[in-house]
């Protein structure tokens, strides 16, 4: 696996094998990598000649100042992950390399996608995002990016971002990867305490029943269900729960045969956020 720290260093590389015809995939990652950032690596490996994984904690899409201090940093366990699984390309620049100095965020219009959600909780976060995944894509231009539906927000801005920019890349959505126990693969479970990592698994099994009473039920009383349970947790204090449509990402009113529709958890354990989504039956 080839290093690069600087954008002139790894755009000069990927010109050279760009005009010997390699395709590209490219993992954007902030590091602290597990099962599920590998498993979108393998599923580049497959499609493409050639596969480029970024590691960069990115100051701008951080709300929370001390979530991004206290973001998980193991380059040296991320480098041997990486090899297991024959990545090709590694781009690790430092926040001087990306933004030089001036630390902020592009502006954009996701057609309203980026006020649902998370974008009611994390400001600017989706700003954040949208600028260095596009910052990346300019230094890497990979034929192909992977994301992990458990961002499933993210997932689609990213999509609107591509389309609105005319961004010549196809965006690949992988599907969550889950511990045994079934809590969502995160770089945040390892600041778990142990009460609240034991806890955790909650929130799926959640998921899971709220997924089968949308059979039965309408939003407005899964939500309330949801919401109950969470008011007699010791361990786990719910932010929002809420049913949405999968294309605009807006809470469900009155369910509509032909919409696809998932339900969307947002959990405090202690200070480590958690998020999850499940897709959910509509017949
Ligand atoms: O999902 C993430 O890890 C980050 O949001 C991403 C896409 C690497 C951008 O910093």
């Amino acid at each position: 696996m080839i290093i690069f720290n600087t954008k002139q260093e790894i755009k000069s590389y990927l010109n050279t094998q760009n005009q010997a015809n390699k395709t590209i995939g490219f993992v954007p990652t902030m590091g602290a990598l597990h099962e599920g950032h590998l498993s979108l690596i393998k599923k580049a490996k497959k499609k493409n000649d050639l596969v480029v994984v970024s590691i960069f904690v990115n100051p701008t899409q951080f709300d929370n100042k001390e979530d991004l201090v206290k973001y998980p940093k193991t380059f040296e366990n991320d480098t041997k992950l990486l090899e297991s699984v024959s990545c090709d390309v590694l781009f690790f620049p430092s926040v001087e390399e990306i933004y030089e100095d001036n630390i902020s965020s592009e502006k954009f219009d996701f057609d309203g996608l980026e006020h649902q959600m998370e974008g009611k909780f994390r400001d600017g976060h989706f700003d954040g995002v949208g600028t260095i995944v596009k910052t990346l894509f300019e230094i890497v231009a990979p034929h192909r990016a992977y994301f992990g539906q458990k961002d499933f927000q993210q997932l689609q801005i990213i999509k609107k971002m591509v389309k609105k920019h005319r961004l010549n890349v196809k965006i690949k959505g992988c599907p969550i990867f889950r511990e045994k126990d079934g809590l969502a693969m995160s770089s945040r479970n390892t600041r778990l305490s142990k009460d609240r990592r034991a806890a955790a698994p909650f929130i799926y099994k959640t998921l899971k029943k709220a997924r089968k009473k949308f059979g039965i039920e309408n939003a407005i009383k899964v939500t309330e269900w949801v919401e109950n349970q969470f008011k007699k947790h010791p361990f786990l204090e719910l932010e929002y729960f809420t049913i949405a449509d999968e294309k605009t990402l807006k809470t469900v009113k009155k369910k509509e045969s032909n919409k696809k529709y998932r339900a969307f958890i947002a959990v405090f354990a202690g200070e480590i956020r958690l998020i999850d989504n499940i897709r959910l039956k509509n017949d």
